[in-house]
């Protein structure tokens, strides 16, 4: 059941006191990745049963989701990438953060007009991230239709930043 699997995933993320800063407490998903089988029920979830073309993964943890996500879903993959790391023609959308801003990227063919499209990422936090990519996705010219998140910080409210996105999250802390 959903809640068996929170248990196992909120198991398998370590907290990591003051990284990669003082006062910083950061979610460490190592040891769910190394867990097979963990690993594996976490995919099926996010994957979902509805039909989609591409999973969308964002840059890094993100990519280590959604890559086998789309291979159980039977779609494709679209990597959105931190400013400069993609190679041909790009759209790009840049968000707040705590002190200064960053950039993230997508290619303008990465999608075929329509495309049905879940983004995946490991943490929403305050939904910066998250928000760009559906901007990125949609300007490109695909609708999106969910996000699914391992595990969503919902004291940061990430989700009120994103209304209108069906934001699913396996675990909510
Ligand atoms: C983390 C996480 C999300 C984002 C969430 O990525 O993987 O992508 O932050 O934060 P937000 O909701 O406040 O935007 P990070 O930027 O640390 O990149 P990384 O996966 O490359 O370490």
């Amino acid at each position: 059941t959903n809640r068996d699997l929170s248990t196992l995933i909120l198991d398998r993320i370590r907290d990591v006191p003051d990284y990669p800063k003082p006062g910083v407490l950061f979610k460490d998903i190592s040891p769910l990745l190394a867990d097979h089988e963990v690993f594996a029920a976490v995919v099926d979830a996010l994957a979902g049963s509805e039909p989609v073309d591409k999973i969308v993964g964002i840059e890094a943890r993100g990519f280590i989701l959604a890559a086998p996500v789309a291979y159980r879903a039977g779609a494709g993959f679209v990597p959105v990438r931190k400013k400069g790391k993609l190679p041909s023609e790009t759209l790009e959308e840049s968000y707040d953060l705590e002190y200064g801003s960053a950039t993230i990227e997508v290619h303008r063919d990465a999608f075929t007009k329509g495309d049905r499209v879940l983004i995946v990422d490991d943490v929403l936090a305050t939904g910066g991230t998250a928000e760009a990519a559906v901007e990125l996705v949609r300007r490109a010219g695909a609708e999106v239709v969910g996000l699914g998140i391992l595990m969503e910080l919902a004291f940061l409210k990430g989700r009120e930043r994103l209304p209108g996105v069906d934001v699913r999250s396996l675990v909510i802390v």
